[in-house]
């Protein structure tokens, strides 16, 4: 679908965060003591931002407080999705309770775009007679409609795109009732990094312009760094790697490779490995229990991307583990990484808000082995609790580390909280 870039590539040395850089930014500009200064510095400061373009930041300050939550298109549907699968998938996220395990955004991907008309304005294709009476429909249930496009003249699947027209379709976007854009490169990367940085500046301030709060999804597969700049473009998440695929091997790759990002996601900016695969058929029940895991450690959106009108009770049953939605959604907003590894053995572990880490105990290999988690690793000393998310029950008191069977691609999930 478009050129990606190597993995290897993709993942970053431990570089300085942009929060740390933020934060000295907010010390140096500490208020001087003398007043008179004070005063001048002020109404210079002021003059200075009324001459500024409104600052990328501000917009998405009080969107995607946790990592978004919610289904999308592609994954399963790719180009059959039309305003039925919208409307079907909408009464799915109701009746079958994900809606109220925080599947809120309902995400229309690429395809659903027609000619412009007369005047410029993007109409949808055949499949989408009415996007606005689709939005008040997905609105009457409770939930928040998505929608795709790219800052080039293509999408990536050959699709209207919205260079030259952003503030137009940004408009549109808003008329409409739109609550998410997913906004996707698909063309050659650019040299420049900056003319990256431009392009995605450049829509953010047309969303923001419109007034209506609008999630915004970076999706250029992790070129340059997005990482680093992700948030001073405005992006709420962005893409870290290439497209996910239904099968263990192409979600591990990209799951287990996204250690050392984690200082870059925060609440309102989150590093997103891609969408869900879960109940789309190509991997087992532990996979999927694996795949779920993961990415509920390393606080990614969670955007499901199957069938939700054909699910098995077990699919169900794994997208809405309250337990492990909450270690994605927790407000700290901290993004897990590996604190152990042998061979195809690793151990993740995500701090959360209340104290407690959350351990995952990955096995990569064909066969169950038995992992072990030192709570030393987890800066513990002595007796800890331990709860399994996915047994949902308390194991008891542990002393100095956990031992468990792990599943052939499995995981044990645990929740442990020092004595
Ligand atoms: C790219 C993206 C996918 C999807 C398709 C649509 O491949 O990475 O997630 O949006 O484009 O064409």
């Amino acid at each position: 679908m478009h050129p990606l870039p190597t993995l290897g590539a993709r993942i970053p040395s431990r570089t300085r965060a942009l929060s740390d850089e933020r934060g000295q930014e907010l010390s140096r500009s500490s208020p001087k003591e003398n007043p008179i200064v004070n005063l001048r510095t002020a109404w210079q400061i002021f003059a200075l931002c009324s001459l500024l373009p409104p600052m990328s930041s501000f917009a998405q300050d009080n969107l995607a407080a946790t990592p978004p939550m919610g289904w999308n298109s592609w994954n399963h549907f790719a180009d059959k999705v039309d305003d039925k699968v919208i409307r079907e998938t909408a009464d799915a996220l109701v009746s079958t309770g994900l809606r109220d395990a925080g599947y809120v955004y309902v995400n229309i991907d690429d395809t659903w775009q027609g000619k412009r008309d007369a005047n410029g304005e993007i109409r949808p294709n055949e499949k989408f007679p009415d996007m606005k009476a689709l939005a008040d429909y997905v609105h009457s249930k409770g939930l928040k409609l998505g929608i795709y496009s790219g800052p080039g003249p293509r999408t990536c699947a050959g699709y209207e795109g919205s260079l030259g027209h952003e503030q137009q379709d940004a408009e549109t976007y808003a008329r409409w009732g739109i609550d998410y854009l997913k906004y996707d490169w698909c063309q050659q990367p650019p040299q420049n990094v900056d003319e990256m940085k431009a392009a995605y500046t450049k829509m953010h301030d047309a969303l923001e312009k419109t007034g209506r709060p609008i999630v915004f999804s970076l999706c250029q597969y992790g070129w340059h760094k997005v990482w680093e700049w992700g948030p001073s473009v405005g992006g709420n998440l962005w893409r870290t790697t290439g497209d996910i695929s239904d099968r263990y091997a192409a979600m591990a790759e990209i799951g287990f490779n996204q250690n050392g990002l984690e200082k870059f996601a925060g609440p309102g900016h989150w590093n997103d490995p891609d969408m869900l695969e879960v109940g789309n058929g190509g991997m087992n029940e532990d996979e999927y229990r694996t795949h779920f895991s993961l990415w509920a450690i390393l606080a990614a959106p969670l955007i499901a991307g199957n069938d939700l009108s054909k699910m098995t009770p077990y699919t169900v049953e794994i997208l809405t583990n309250r337990e492990v939605i909450a270690v994605d959604q927790d407000r700290a907003g901290k993004q897990g990484y590996r604190i152990a590894q042998e061979g195809p053995f690793e151990v993740w572990m995500k701090p959360m808000s209340d104290g407690t880490k959350v351990v995952g105990m990955f096995n990569r290999q064909r066969t169950t082995e038995q992992m072990t988690v030192n709570f030393s690793e987890l800066g513990m000393r002595g007796e800890a609790a331990v709860r399994d998310l996915w047994l949902k029950k308390d194991l008891g008191a542990f002393k100095d580390s956990y031992r468990a069977y792990v599943p052939a691609h499995g995981v044990v999930l645990v929740r442990i909280r020092a004595k």
